[in-house]
């Protein structure tokens, strides 16, 4: 009887061992391929929001222009000297891009199109991560908007535009964000706007200000849109009216704004409309035809605008907010001129795979807001500065000026 007993514990103790070891290999094996597939999903890193000012009173932005990326290492540059050729390729966009990251410590980046040259790249996913790389490195927040050129690769602007608002640190978007789509608050059916990479940005006051908790600086992104045939003649496409308005009613909806707390009444109404920046690739047509007043920089070459004039400088005179626009496409103009008392900016390519001029330096724009200093604390933006740093040994500063005072 007591052999019986032991053996049948003995099975037992064999079976729970059996279980055990089934149990810890099963587990090994899938909690592995758990982690696996939790690497894969990977979450997008966020940027530190708001976007504000620092506690210096100031907000950098480094406007990239043009960097007509095409698959890296193996794409060679333009229009550079035949000494440089040899050994030259993106990968001087690259390092550009990084070294005017490290120079100039921007507080944000934005790119105005032409990002990638699509008919140089080979896939269109590669190719931005390759772009985008040295702010993706760096975590400083960024926003882009498209070229006429982006969309030549692999994807459509739309694919393009949702691609790059899901990439580390990124705040730009597709459409505009809900907090600024004024019309479907009012229970109207989201209208449809036209065109893929329409947002505004709000940059906030200094922390301890009056305006810790509003936007001080607006910063405008539209969709300036790739190429049009108008009666039988091709020619490049431009903002369309439905941007416009919905550019408009974000704009009313800053104005005469008061901070959110209650020390309204200590703050004077000089400080009450945010100015704004608005940033898109391809010029106006009145930059073409001027007259464009104060220039600043070089006029280099023949202005490549749409045929068709959408209104863009009329409503932004009537808005009254833009004090600077900064745009891109012709890549070696890299002035700044005034239309109707708003500025309009070029980047100057900075791509080395874009058309230039051999001997010209790439180049980038830097744009400086500088808060106004209040008897104990910083107020709204007092200034808005500009200049450029060329891709030389040096990373020389050049064409410094003041483009808007209180
Ligand atoms: C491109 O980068 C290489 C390697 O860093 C450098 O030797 C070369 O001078 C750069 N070319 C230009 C045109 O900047
Ligand atoms: C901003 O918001 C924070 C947190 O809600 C609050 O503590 C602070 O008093 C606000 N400041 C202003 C100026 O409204
Ligand atoms: C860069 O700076 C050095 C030292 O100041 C100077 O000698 C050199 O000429 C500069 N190079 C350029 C391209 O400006």
């Amino acid at each position: 009887m007591m052999d019986f007993k032991a053996r049948w514990s003995f099975s037992l103790l064999y079976l729970i061992l059996i279980f055990a070891f089934v149990h810890i290999i099963y587990s090994c094996i899938m909690s592995h391929k758990l982690t696996l597939d939790d690497q894969k999903v990977r979450l997008k890193k966020q940027p530190q929001l708001p976007l504000r000012f620092s506690s210096d009173g100031t907000f950098k932005i480094l406007q990239v222009a043009d960097m007509h990326y095409g698959n890296g290492a193996v794409t060679r540059c333009r229009d550079v000297l035949e000494s440089e050729f040899e050994h030259c390729s993106d990968l001087n966009t690259t390092r550009f891009l990084r070294r005017l990251i490290e120079v100039e410590k921007p507080d944000f980046v934005a790119f105005t199109g032409d990002n990638i040259f699509g008919t140089s790249a080979t896939d269109a996913a590669e190719s931005m991560f390759e772009a985008f790389g040295p702010v993706l490195q760096s975590g400083v927040p960024w926003a882009a908007v498209l070229g006429n050129h982006d969309q030549e690769s692999t994807m459509t602007r739309e694919e393009l535009m949702s691609f790059i608002s899901l990439m580390d640190y990124s705040l730009s978007n597709t459409f505009p964000s809900a907090e600024d789509n004024l019309e479907s608050s009012n229970q109207n059916p989201v209208k449809r706007i036209d065109g893929f990479g329409n947002y505004n940005l709000r940059v906030w006051g200094a922390v301890g200000s009056s305006f810790a908790n509003s936007s001080v600086l607006n910063l405008y992104f539209l969709d300036s849109g790739d190429r049009a045939v108008v009666d039988g003649i091709r020619t490049y496409d431009w903002i369309k009216q439905s941007q416009l308005s919905w550019l408009h009613s974000v704009s009313k909806n800053f104005q005469g704004q008061k901070p959110e707390n209650g020390q309204l009444a200590c703050i004077p109404l000089t400080w009450s409309n945010p100015p704004a920046l608005a940033f898109f690739h391809i010029p106006i047509p009145e930059v073409r035809q001027g007259p464009i007043m104060e220039i600043v920089g070089q006029y280099r070459e023949y202005i490549a605008c749409s045929s068709v004039n959408s209104g863009v400088l009329q409503t932004f005179v009537s808005m009254g907010d833009v004090k600077a626009v900064f745009m891109g496409h012709d890549h070696t103009n890299d002035f700044c001129g005034k239309l109707h008392g708003i500025w309009f900016c070029y980047g100057g390519g900075i791509g080395y795979h874009g058309y230039g001029k051999a001997g010209l330096p790439r180049r980038a724009r830097v744009i400086l807001a500088e808060l106004g200093k209040g008897e104990k604390a910083w107020m709204g933006v007092e200034r808005i500065k500009t200049w450029k740093r060329l891709g030389d040994e040096n990373l020389s500063k050049i064409d410094e000026q003041v483009l808007w005072e209180r």
